[in-house]
């Protein structure tokens, strides 16, 4: 019976047991830490390729799919057709005295409340310079005061942190836009202190910085040898296009897919590995003909939802989010979200993003990125239905989803304990099977071991030989094992071993010979 948790305490239980277990590690512990940026231990790496392979295997076991790896690095043009160096940015502000920079929401985050009143109390007396339908708008109700502003701003700056992500349905564009003014007189009232030299009303007006990360290619560090690390696959999808179409010979429809790491300097890193500066994307964009974009979207949002489905994701807690406010290039937009501890959030979207990226590349290029019919001498730019998921983020909900806690009889009569299990679908699995000897004499060693490097030769495997068998499971579970093997003195009378399955805790008496088609067996069919 699986115990019930608090969200807070299982996203405890589930980071604690990512370190203790070697699935998630700080980026360089050692040395504190650095923020946004997470190293997959020995398990976890096994997880994330596992995840990554499934997608892979989905996307380009099919013959109307082309796999792309791009460089990291691209030629800056690239971002800027792609709109990234104009749009890409958070905003901050400067403190005229002292030159320190600040995020706007992580200064409104470090204020306290009862300062935060008393900025609105200042708001309040210049009131002609707010734009409250523009809050009102933005929170979607329509009463409003000046009190309950303070609460607004609290919740604005977690929107602001949000930023580039459709976790709350929020067009971050149209914030900006429109409430920029809101801020900048918040900032700018007498009431504001630096939290650095203490000085009041000495804050810029907040100003966009980019989310990219900027570095340099040669030896001279200066603006014309810039290029960023991307912050999204997509685009190196986009200018191989026509690569890809001509050496393959596709022709629309078709798809790219691609799995690569992407880079942003995000604001707000928080919720493990959800938002991070570091993280992979495995990335489709199928390109199709105009006309025929609606129904492709339709049948990519069902085969997208369904593949987190066949991994084994509880359908409970994975939903459609459909983006009412759409960005200048989609026509339609939604996300996949999965149920975190801590809410709602984002894994994959399914975007229609028309033919604006084409046709940005070919202004930007000066080259035709169309489809020629050759027979029909027909031409169009085709229109591209992205599928675009986080691998971070799917190793992250797989995570949470797999972890369960439930009271499990001990070997002792009548008594239980809690047993800790990983409920990973086999195929996601870091261990397929682990394989125990009963005991370390009678041979059972030699026989285990044997088995062991036959099977290892095909499955990630592990052996065990330490403690009681009951304590070994145990290990196994923690960490999703499917299948545990023991070998015991039954075994070398009659080459039989016993399996255990994880979930069931059922175990079956099958022949030695016969563990690596039972594995396959089972690993293909779940
Ligand atoms: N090409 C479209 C694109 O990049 P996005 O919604 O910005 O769209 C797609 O990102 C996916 O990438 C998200 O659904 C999420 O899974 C993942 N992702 C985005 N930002 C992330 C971050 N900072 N940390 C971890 N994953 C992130």
């Amino acid at each position: 019976m699986a115990k019930q948790l608090t969200p807070q305490q299982a996203l405890e239980n589930i980071i604690s047991l990512s370190k203790r277990r070697g699935f998630v590690f700080q980026s360089s512990e050692i040395y504190g830490g650095l923020n946004g940026c997470w190293d997959y231990g020995p398990l976890g790496v096994e997880l994330l390729r596992n995840i990554k392979e499934a997608w892979w295997k989905s996307m380009t076991h099919r013959d109307d799919i082309e796999g792309l790896d791009a460089s990291i690095l691209m030629h800056p043009r690239v971002w800027e057709a792609s709109g990234h160096v104009q749009n890409f940015s958070d905003p901050m502000v400067d403190c005229r005295n002292c030159k320190s920079r600040f995020r706007v929401d992580n200064l409104f985050e470090s204020i306290s409340i009862k300062k935060k009143r008393e900025l609105i109390k200042w708001l309040n007396g210049q009131s002609e310079k707010i734009n409250l339908s523009a809050i009102n708008n933005l929170i979607g109700d329509n009463a409003i005061n000046a009190t309950q502003i303070v609460d607004r701003m609290v919740y604005i700056s977690a929107l602001l942190a949000e930023k580039n992500d459709s976790t709350f349905g929020f067009d971050f564009d149209n914030f900006v836009a429109t409430d920029d003014s809101i801020l900048a007189s918040l900032l700018c009232s007498p009431e504001m202190s630096c939290p650095n030299c203490g000085n009041k009303g000495t804050f810029t007006e907040p100003r966009q910085f980019n989310l990219m990360f900027k570095t340099f290619v040669g030896p001279v560090a200066d603006d014309s040898a810039a290029v960023y690390l991307r912050p999204e696959t997509a685009q190196g999808i986009f200018v191989n296009f026509k690569n890809v179409m001509d050496s393959s010979r596709q022709k629309p429809p078709f798809g790219i897919a691609q799995i690569g790491k992407a880079f942003r300097n995000e604001i707000n890193t928080k919720n493990f590995l959800f938002r991070t500066r570091e993280f992979e994307q495995m990335e489709m964009q199928f390109f199709v003909k105009p006309g025929t974009d609606e129904e492709w979207f339709e049948r990519w949002r069902a085969t997208r939802m369904q593949w987190f489905a066949d991994l084994g994701m509880q359908p409970a807690k994975l939903q459609w989010h459909k983006h009412e406010k759409l960005a200048h290039y989609a026509r339609a937009a939604y996300d996949i979200e999965y149920q975190f501890p801590f809410g709602w959030g984002e894994i994959e979207g399914v975007h229609n993003r028309t033919d604006f990226d084409l046709k940005r590349h070919e202004e930007f290029s000066g080259k035709k990125l169309e489809y020629v019919d050759t027979a029909t001498k027909e031409r169009y730019t085709p229109y591209v239905i992205e599928t675009s998921a986080g691998a971070s983020r799917s190793f992250f909900a797989s995570l949470c989803d797999a972890y369960t806690e439930e009271e499990a009889p001990t070997a002792e009569e009548g008594k239980t304990e809690t047993r800790t299990v990983m409920r990973f679908h086999p195929r996601l699995a870091p261990m397929k099977t682990a394989i125990f000897p009963l005991v370390n004499k009678d041979g059972m060693p030699e026989y285990a071991r044997k088995l062991f490097a036959d099977i290892q030769k095909h499955f990630k495997a592990f052996y065990d030989d330490s403690g009681a068998v009951g304590r070994r499971y145990r290990r196994q579970d923690e960490i999703g094992t499917p299948f545990c093997a023991t070998i015991d003195g039954q075994t070398l009378q009659d080459n039989t071993i016993t399996v255990r399955e994880r979930d069931s805790m059922v175990q079956v008496r099958i022949s030695s010979e016969k563990f690596g088609a039972y594995l396959s067996d089972k690993l293909l069919s779940d």
